[in-house]
């Protein structure tokens, strides 16, 4: 069955926070009542990725101006490695170029190294490391790209 791209909705809450906690160590990971806020507040922009009647996929940005900030992008781990995360990305860059923004943020933590190399492979370059960002010592990387 192919995936079908979709806006996240509010009933979809359980399952992402399933995948969510999957994808990420509980350090990183949202809980419940944050991954609601941040699908709920102005200016959220959720999308996700059914596949089998199941969300295998979803990401969370978000537009402050120009400026669009990807919060997180979730692929299912037996999803992984066939372009899903390019898609789905690929998706989220659009409306936020319609939304009008003309680059994109995000924070990655400096030891995914899967993640740094799909961001690397869609273009986005590291611009600095913050301190802490993940909690005590558990340091990020800001990447930023151009839509
Ligand atoms: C990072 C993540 C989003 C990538 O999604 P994906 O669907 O597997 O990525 P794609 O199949 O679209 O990969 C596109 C390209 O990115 C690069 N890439 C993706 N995952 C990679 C990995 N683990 N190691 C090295 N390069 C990788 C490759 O260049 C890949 O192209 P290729 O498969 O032809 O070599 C996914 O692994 C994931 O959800 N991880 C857990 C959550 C996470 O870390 N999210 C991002 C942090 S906010």
């Amino acid at each position: 069955m192919s995936a079908v791209i979709r806006d996240l909705s509010d009933d979809d809450l359980e399952a992402a926070f399933r995948l969510d906690q999957a994808c990420f160590e509980p350090a990183i990971a949202y809980d419940r009542s944050e991954l609601r806020w941040l699908m709920d507040r102005p200016g959220a922009l959720g999308v996700a990725v059914e596949d089998g009647g199941g969300l295998v996929a979803f990401a969370i940005a978000e537009r402050r101006g120009r400026m669009g900030h990807l919060i997180t992008i979730d692929i299912a781990a037996s999803a992984r490695r066939r372009g899903l995360g390019r898609r789905l990305f690929t998706e989220v860059s659009r409306r936020l170029r319609e939304a009008g923004a003309d680059e994109i943020r995000l924070e990655v933590d400096v030891r995914n190294r899967g993640a740094i190399r799909f961001y690397e492979s869609l273009g986005f370059e590291t611009t600095r490391t913050i301190k802490s960002y993940y909690g005590r010592g558990l340091d990020g990387y800001e990447m930023v790209r151009g839509i």
